[in-house]
């Protein structure tokens, strides 16, 4: 799929990181293969264990580049991985960001091999998180081990905030930042979690929708009751969940909780136009997932309804008997997960109350309903025209040979509009994973080629932003 793209510059990046890459190809892949081998899944109490073995992993790496305050932060929840490398006087300094937690593994059959022994074969890695987001991170450490054994120190300061909650919400991380400013102090951040587009089309992402995430319990009784004896004359919250979960929302894809879209900021021509011009064909977006059709707010395109529109979604819900035959009950209680993605400049804490409020208001009588607020992250728009932005444009289309595409993802990442609320820094969303990736499924992988090239990417990047003028020059 890669050998599409062009030849990289002649010299894309320093020869000797370029003769230290090539020297550790299977040391890198093989970093990558131990890496996502420690099941560090940040939902999963289970796991606590190996979110620690995963965060000292991420350390012990970090120490073995010389980097200074390592520092595995405990917190509420996993923990924050902190370190820095700052050897480049009156250089503008950067947070870098990825995470080391991952998603469940469920369901397990479906995998080709079991999930947690990853393999690298035909070009490809397979395991959880070699996508999202473990790969990603690997990269950044390994440009940076090529550039240290090629006696070159990077010619940016690097500040390293790697997290061990982003699939669970960032809630931790929100309060570090908030106590850690001035160990953040910064001009900018990169987050390398996202991925190209369509395809294997190299892209810089430059909105990513917020998200609010909520439960809604139904209660009806302290146990199951018989259907028969008790039947038609008390709420069944089963029942009740379902007529609750219909009127969320229309057969025009909108989102009817009053007040819903009161802060959306329309798309604009211009939005709308950008958005038409990239290279993006429904038919085949619909056959690759596959589905019969596809839905949508009435009015938008799909690749608007993909990233640039808000919506709301059921994540999950269960209730009474579920295995094979009959059982002839009124289920004591009824559950759903309710998600919302959320649009500038929706605030994920008003849509909360909003949905909490419609909930109780649809809630046929009988049973006691309440919602709880699990999660919730701002959506984040950063500019194309930005000088990081276009430092890491620059630092693509010389490792790949082609121009990046911009594009707005529907997936979250809660701490991107924290760094420019909180720390104040543009951000830039450089990633490398590939749209069909099967991130949060079974046999997610990593393009090997993209691997290799995504590292150099990084080194490139932060020569580039070295030589923003203004910003700083390289150290001698
Ligand atoms: N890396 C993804 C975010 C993402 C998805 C970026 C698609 C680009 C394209 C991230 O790890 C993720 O899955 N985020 C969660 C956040 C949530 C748990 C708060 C998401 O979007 O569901
Ligand atoms: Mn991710
Ligand atoms: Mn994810």
């Amino acid at each position: 799929m890669t050998e599409t793209f062009p030849a990289p510059e002649a010299m894309p990046i320093d020869l000797d990181v370029e003769a230290a890459l090539d020297a550790s190809r299977e040391a890198r892949a093989e970093a990558l293969l131990e890496f996502a081998r420690i099941p560090s899944v940040s939902a999963l109490p289970e796991h606590a264990g190996d979110m620690r073995t995963a965060a000292e992993w991420v350390a012990n790496r970090l120490r073995g580049l010389g980097a200074t305050d390592v520092e595995v932060v405990d917190t509420e929840l996993h923990p924050i991985v902190y370190g820095r490398i700052h050897e480049a006087d009156g250089a503008p300094t950067a947070v870098v960001y990825c995470h080391y937690d991952v998603q469940p593994v469920d369901p397990v059959e479906l995998w080709e091999t079991a999930p947690w022994d990853p393999f690298l074969r035909d070009g490809r890695f397979v395991g959880r998180g070699v996508a999202d987001d473990k790969g990603q991170l690997v990269m950044h450490l390994s440009a940076l081990e090529a550039m240290r054994a090629a006696g070159r120190r990077p010619p940016v300061n690097l500040t390293f905030v790697f997290e061990g909650e982003e699939e669970y919400g960032s809630e931790s991380l929100y309060r570090w930042i908030d106590a850690n400013r001035d160990r953040l102090a910064a001009d900018l951040a990169v987050i390398s979690d996202t991925g190209f587009f369509e395809g294997n089309i190299p892209a810089i992402t430059v909105g990513l929708r917020g998200i609010m995430y909520a439960q809604i319990d139904v209660e009806l009784s302290p146990v199951d009751l018989h259907s028969g004896m008790y039947g038609g004359t008390v709420q069944n919250p089963a029942n009740a969940l379902a007529t609750i979960l219909a009127a969320l929302k229309g057969p025009d894809g909108r989102v009817r909780i009053p007040g819903f879209y009161d802060d959306v900021e329309p798309l604009t021509q211009e939005d709308r136009d950008g958005l038409a011009a990239l290279p993006f064909d429904d038919e085949a977006y619909r056959e690759a997932i596959p589905v019969s059709a596809l839905v949508g707010e009435t009015g938008f395109t799909v690749l608007e309804n993909k990233g640039s529109r808000p919506t709301l979604d059921v994540n999950g819900m269960w209730s009474g008997f579920q295995g094979e035959g009959a059982k002839t009950i009124i289920p004591a209680h009824a559950h759903a997960k309710v998600s919302t993605r959320l649009v500038a400049h929706q605030d994920p804490a008003k849509v909360f109350d909003a949905l909490q409020r419609f909930v109780a208001e649809v809630a046929p009588p009988g049973v006691t309903v309440t919602t709880t607020y699990l999660h919730g992250g701002d959506p984040s728009h950063t500019h194309t025209d930005h000088p990081v932005t276009q430092a890491a444009a620059r630092a693509i289309r010389a490792v790949y040979g082609v121009d990046p595409v911009y594009i707005r993802e529907g997936g979250s990442i809660p701490v991107t509009a924290a760094f420019t609320s909180q720390l104040g820094l543009p951000v830039v969303l450089l990633g490398f994973a590939q749209p069909a990736c099967n991130a949060h499924a079974p046999n997610e992988w990593l393009d090997l080629d993209n691997f290799e090239r995504g590292t150099r990417v990084i080194v490139r990047l932060w020569d580039e932003l070295a030589a923003i003028p203004g910003e700083g020059q390289p150290p001698t």
